[in-house]
């Protein structure tokens, strides 16, 4: 059975006509959007991960017609022309990106934990390695040894950081 569904895509209103068993990310693959990967296809990986109303969900179990007027983010959204993302920056310097796999799925994840953790780093105070660890733990990486992305996520935040304090300082 189909369904139509509006829905917006990285800030772009979409009108679509949906399988009511497909998943989001069937239909997001479908649509051009192949940043986000099907890993386990189950939940387990976050290969997935796309912004749901900025929380992360993996889209591989959510299904397509639960994003009826939602706001969708994936990592398409992220650069702008040939400029990446700060996040995406912060990722290829650090070396957390070998096969790039699970990429996509841990951008947007870190993406949404900033924006939680906002108020913590307008503070000046640097979220522990442990909690990076641990608030990325949905999304698995079979190649780096997770050590690049934690500090892809730290240097994101030292970024903020300065960005916030920068104003007072002058
Ligand atoms: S593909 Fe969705 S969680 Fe693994
Ligand atoms: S970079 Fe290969 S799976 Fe993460």
């Amino acid at each position: 059975m189909k369904r139509i569904i509006s829905l917006e895509i990285n800030g772009k209103p979409v009108e679509l006509t949906v399988d009511i068993r497909q998943s989001l990310l069937e239909v997001l693959r479908e649509q051009g959007f192949t940043g986000a990967k099907e890993g386990c296809g189950v939940g387990e990986c976050g290969a997935c991960t796309v912004l749901i109303d900025g929380l992360p969900i993996d889209s591989c179990i959510s299904l397509a017609v639960w994003a009826e007027g939602k706001k969708i983010e994936t990592i398409e959204g992220q650069a702008k022309g040939e400029r990446l993302s700060k996040v995406q920056q912060a990722y290829a310097d650090t070396g957390a990106v070998q096969c790039g796999y699970c990429t996509p799925g841990l951008v947007m994840k870190t993406t949404e934990f900033l924006e939680t953790h906002k108020d913590q780093l307008a503070k000046g105070e640097m979220p522990d390695r442990q909690v990076i660890r641990k608030e990325h733990s949905g999304n698995l990486c079979r190649c780096t040894g997770y050590q690049g992305v934690v500090d892809a996520v730290e240097s994101c935040c030292k970024s903020l950081i300065s960005e916030i304090s920068e104003p007072e300082a002058k």
